[in-house]
């Protein structure tokens, strides 16, 4: 069976973006076609500035969101990364793969860089190393598909890179993955900025939906998005960002066509009055499970732990691979040194 992994970072509320973009598709379709990993990737979530404590929230916060989505640890597992030692582990036998010309070379983080330099912060050296990380929490697994959004698309052909250089290398060890992007491409973009996408690592903003917001804020969100100057409703994507954008995403909330549903509008109030109705009924139920499971504490933690025994199983093997075909030793089992004794 096709092996798909992917992860969310901990390093925001998650949003309607997110939500529309991945999240739902992972539970609709790939925990059902698919042997599934949805991991929260904590360890990703150090790269920057950050509060221990806000980390500690968000990645449960994002477990227990992804559950609400409607990943079924029946059918998929969910886990949290740095419950299981083998991402660690093979991050640093990949660092022996990669190069430092090819990690100064990732878009992300020469933005990521210069932004921290320009706020007069220091830059972590994991954010350099970041996407070795992100290979090895995809390559421990021999997954087949990730499916992300195509701002990962780089680290997803690093990974491929690493995999196809490190077989050539030592011997066939790794399955080469390939990046996959959702079929409904629900790209979201920010409300207040519709060029951009919105992002969870955002600041705050009157511009992001998050999954977690009320009914009134989610409608005052979207009453207040940036449209375009002139009248008349059309589905436009260069020519007219923020209309275009309100047409996907009510598109997306209610299995429509954003090019038909342009042509039901004859004001871009009534638009964003149904926009904001479709979003906040894809939240409701989201927000009513996320609930019951805040009101469960102890069935997050034994899905999580479950998850973890699984994933570190699934793990073990292909990474023990990798450390004895790049020339690590073998530590000897406990029944070799006794019968030796
Ligand atoms: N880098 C991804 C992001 O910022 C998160 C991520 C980490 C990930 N490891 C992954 C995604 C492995 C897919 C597969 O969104």
């Amino acid at each position: 069976m096709t092996r798909v992994f992917s992860g969310v970072k901990p390093t925001g509320h998650l949003t309607l973006g997110n939500y529309l973009g991945a999240m739902r598709q992972w539970a609709a379709e790939d925990q059902h076609r698919s042997d599934a990993l949805f991991c929260v990737v904590d360890l990703h979530a150090l790269t920057v500035d950050h509060d221990p404590a806000r980390v500690r929230r968000l990645s449960r916060q994002s477990a227990s969101l992804l559950l609400a989505a409607g990943l079924d640890p029946e059918l998929c597992t969910v886990f949290v990364q740095s419950h299981v030692d083998e991402h660690a582990r093979l991050s640093y036998v990949l660092e022996c793969v990669a190069t430092d010309g090819e990690m100064r070379r990732m878009i992300q983080y020469k933005e990521k860089a210069v932004r921290e330099r320009e706020r007069g912060g220091s830059v972590r050296l994991s954010l350099l190393t970041y996407p070795v990380l992100m290979a090895a929490d995809i390559l421990a697994y021999g997954t087949d598909e990730v499916p992300v959004g195509d701002d990962q698309a780089q680290h997803v052909e690093l990974a491929r890179d690493l995999a196809v250089r490190f077989n050539q290398r030592y011997g066939h060890t790794f399955v080469v993955p390939r990046a996959t992007v959702p079929k409904v491409a629900a790209r979201v973009m920010n409300l207040q900025d519709p060029t951009s996408k919105m992002g969870k690592s955002d600041d705050a903003g009157p511009g992001i939906v998050y999954l977690l917001d009320e009914p009134d804020t989610v409608r005052k969100k979207v009453m207040r998005a940036v449209t375009d100057s002139g009248r008349e409703v059309v589905y436009d994507r260069q020519a007219r960002p923020g209309l275009a954008n309100l047409l996907e995403i009510l598109a997306a909330c209610t299995g429509g066509n954003p090019a038909e549903l342009s042509g039901v509008y004859e004001s871009y109030g009534a638009l964003k009055k149904d926009t904001a109705e479709a979003v906040v009924e894809v939240l409701r139920p989201l927000q009513k499970r996320h609930k019951e499971l805040c009101a469960d504490p102890g069935y997050l933690e034994g899905v999580l732990r479950d998850g973890a025994e699984r994933a570190r199983a699934m793990a073990r093997p292909t990474v023990d691979a990798a450390y004895r075909a790049i020339g690590l030793l073998e530590p000897a089992s406990e029944t070799v040194v006794n019968a030796a004794r």
